[in-house]
């Protein structure tokens, strides 16, 4: 169901992800003359509603314009603790008359429920939805558990679960690439790709989260969510229809196929160093750095290796996907005896986003051949992106669940790195600004591409 909200109800509107992300989200949409409601700040502070404006104005960069006076008459604010059965009765005062309501839970996800159950208390999940951020679950139990208790509460329908990866252009990008033009299908599949490589790749450490990772490491962090997200966009086969449904049943149909990861097929590593961070568990086998083979037993994909790596304290920051194709049959052109370099395709999505087709020409010259790379840099072109966080809050209000993780996507991915989560063996360590562990090299095969820096 996609009702459009009457009101915005922020729980944790004071902490940092609402500050960081959700309220400049919040001030861009109202500038652009996208959003306009009452938006009900919850939050266990003791700021009044003129303290609240200024913590949002600061978080918004200080301005003074007319979008903020919009989004600032727009606030209200009940507080207290979230435990507190009185904090439910005041919300329900304020959203009295509003409308369809939003619940966004910008809170940690051990609240989720008892958050959830508040507001039920009140008859506040009528008439609602509920958005939680991430993570959603720490294992596929947990994650089953937790949902069991939301849906007490909301029906699936009235539930949306934030990966923000959903959220950022590129990523829909690939949806673009794949599905607008008749270039790539023909070719999309075993026959003609040898393995997709996905890394993302982040040159900082986890400094300020050392309590928050080394409960989770990269694995819950970023693959069962975000990388097992873009492997279903690029694995899938093409929805049968546009509607927002179509789209989630083929990506759940894709990661269906996908074997459960084999600990032979992992290889984890953590940053040298990364046990004197405060809130790290002294000895802690937590990784900073996973390699990972994953195989889809469907006619589309059996038999190729979709190769993710993500690691903190790389060399450098990046977001890029690279699809490896067979040679031909024949090498026609002798190379003084290498073989000539595979076809790539290459989708980089961060720092900037793009595609480039590495392709094969002569050397002038001489009888060999050199890859050029043949590009296209969507900034360029296009112009500047929309930022992730307007499109999840836009969406939020709006209903779209598009680019919301469906529950039985999540359990999917859960299902898929089960067996890899919390091996017993340390993880291997390495040198920060490095790739990764030596090991990790091989997990692809013939090795990881390299990752192209620029467009240029
Ligand atoms: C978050 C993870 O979900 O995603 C972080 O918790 C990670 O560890 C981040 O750095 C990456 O997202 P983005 O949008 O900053 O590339």
């Amino acid at each position: 169901m996609s009702e459009q909200a009457g009101a915005l109800v922020l729980f944790g509107i004071t902490g940092d992800l609402a500050r960081k992300m959700i309220l400049p989200a919040l001030y861009r949409l109202t500038a652009d003359g996208r959003l306009d409601l009452p938006i009900i700040g919850v939050a266990r502070t003791d700021l009044d509603l003129d303290g609240l404006r200024e913590h949002v104005r600061a978080a918004c960069g200080g301005v003074h314009d007319a979008a903020f006076d919009k989004l600032a008459g727009n606030l209200r604010l009940v507080s207290g603790d979230y435990g507190d059965p009185a904090v439910f009765a005041r919300l329900r005062d304020e959203a009295e008359g509003k409308g369809f309501l939003v619940h966004y839970l910008a809170v940690p996800p051990s609240l989720f429920a008892s958050v959830a159950e508040g507001l039920a208390g009140e008859g506040l999940n009528r008439e609602a939805r509920l958005v939680v951020e991430k993570p959603f679950g720490h294992d596929l139990d947990s994650a089953r558990a937790l949902n069991a208790e939301l849906l007490k509460y909301f029906d699936e329908d009235h539930l949306r679960r934030v990966d923000h990866f959903l959220g950022k252009e590129p990523v829909e990008d690939l949806m673009v690439f794949r599905f607008a033009n008749m270039l790539l299908e023909p070719i999309w599949n075993r026959s003609y790709i040898r393995s997709v490589q996905i890394t993302l790749a982040e040159d900082f450490d986890v400094t300020e989260r050392g309590g928050f990772y080394d409960a989770n490491g990269t694995i819950r962090d970023v693959v069962q969510n975000h990388l097992l997200q873009l492997l279903a966009i690029l694995a899938m086969d093409a929805p049968p229809s546009k509607d927002a449904r179509a789209q989630l049943d083929e990506k759940w149909r894709v990661l269906r196929a996908v074997q459960p990861i084999s600990p032979a097929d992992v290889v984890r590593g953590q940053y040298d160093g990364y046990l004197d961070t405060e809130g790290v568990r002294p000895g802690s086998t937590t990784e900073t750095y996973v390699a990972l083979r994953a195989y889809i037993d469907n006619w589309r994909w059996a038999g190729v290796p979709w190769c993710i790596r993500s690691g903190k304290a790389m060399p450098m920051t990046d977001l890029e996907i690279v699809a490896e194709l067979r040679r031909p049959p024949v090498a026609m052109f002798a190379n003084g005896g290498a073989p000539d370099s595979p076809n790539l395709i290459r989708f980089r999505l961060q720092p900037d986003a793009g595609v480039t087709f590495d392709l094969l020409a002569k050397e002038p010259g001489r009888q060999r051949t050199r890859p050029v790379p043949v590009s296209v840099d969507f900034t360029k072109v296009l112009g500047p992106l929309e930022a992730a966080y307007e499109r999840i809050m836009a969406d939020a209000v709006s209903g779209d669940p598009r680019r919301f993780a469906r529950f039985d996507l999540v359990e999917e991915s859960w299902r898929i790195v089960q067996p890899v989560l919390d091996l017993p063996d340390p993880p291997l360590v390495y040198a920060r600004g490095s790739w990764g562990p030596q090991p990790a090299q091989d997990i692809p095969p013939g090795g990881w591409h390299e990752i192209s820096t620029t467009f240029d």
